[in-house]
């Protein structure tokens, strides 16, 4: 058996279309969606990442900012640069793309993005939020793994799910959002003892560590559906997963491609998070003019 496709790219080509129409709306409510991407550094991976979120907000009529600053800038320029776009209220989303350079402390600038502009979900205030059952902003690829699920069919309910990688921005969010959806959840990481126990058990395998092609067919059970959200490049230029695909589509009923699995679903679901925010700005402002 071959596994179906969760083609992400489609998917979430399918959902830009609507937040096309989504934005219109709201710029004629007076609150068209601003996103602000904070990049610091030149990591290349990353410069293509905000390249193609930046990019994908114009095609949606999003307003945006791409803010670059030097790897060696000082933490407090780079917070003081954060609480200006917090104030700005052309912006309702700001993204600080990650990883940062050693020397500056991820939680400290995460922290500087005002809770309610935090679109990528990293904020205390949010993972906590997401933590209790109750989101504002869920974490992008967490959240683009669900509606990649979702819009295949794939029940969840009273299912077995296993999660490779326990990262703020993947693997824990995602076993949140698996547990909200009645799955019965394994987060595996790099202390696990039996890795291929647990991948053995998943109905639903979800993978993001960062290590090309580390989950083989032998680590999958017949018909799972398999999640790939790692995205690596070999040394010849071109990308891989963490899963290695041409065995395990062999034994899985569904899986996604890289590229064109969850990466576009990430970008939408960003896409998502600031029309989101945009809407609750709307909505606070109307309120405030009908007091
Ligand atoms: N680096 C890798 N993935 C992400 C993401 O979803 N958001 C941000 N801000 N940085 C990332």
């Amino acid at each position: 058996m071959s596994a179906s496709i969760l083609d992400g790219k489609a998917t979430a080509l399918r959902l830009r279309e609507q937040f096309r129409d989504q934005v219109a709306a709201l710029a004629a409510r007076g609150q068209r969606p601003g996103l602000a991407v904070v990049l610091v550094g030149e990591n290349p991976a990353s410069t293509v990442y905000v390249r193609n979120k930046v990019a994908a907000c114009e095609a949606a009529g999003i307003y945006s900012e791409n803010i670059v600053l030097s790897a060696d800038t000082e933490p407090a320029r780079i917070i003081e640069r954060i609480e200006a776009l917090n104030r700005d209220p052309r912006i309702h989303g700001i993204l600080v793309q990650l990883p940062l350079p050693p020397h500056i402390d991820e939680a400290t600038v995460l922290a500087a993005v005002a809770a309610h502009k935090d679109v990528d979900g990293f904020h205390t205030e949010n993972v906590g939020a997401l933590a209790l059952g109750n989101p504002r902003f869920i974490p992008c690829t967490p959240r683009g793994v669900m509606a990649l699920l979702a819009s295949a069919g794939i029940a969840l309910c009273g299912r077995e799910a296993v999660i490779v990688g326990r990262s703020n921005i993947v693997g824990r969010p995602m076993a949140r959002l698996l547990l909200a959806a009645d799955a019965t959840i394994t987060v595996c990481h790099s202390r696990t003892r039996d890795l291929s126990f647990h991948t053995r058990r998943a109905e639903i395998l979800v993978v993001a560590i960062g290590r090309p092609a580390m989950i083989t067919a032998d680590m999958v059970k017949p018909g799972a559906v398999v999640i790939d959200v790692g995205i690596n490049r070999r040394a010849d230029g071109s990308l891989c997963g963490d899963v290695d695909f041409a065995s395990v589509r062999e034994v899985a009923s569904w899986i996604t491609p890289v590229p064109g699995g969850v990466g576009p679903m990430t970008i939408a679901m960003l896409l998502a998070n600031t029309i989101e925010a945009a809407q609750q700005a709307a909505n606070q402002t109307e309120r405030f003019l009908a007091a």
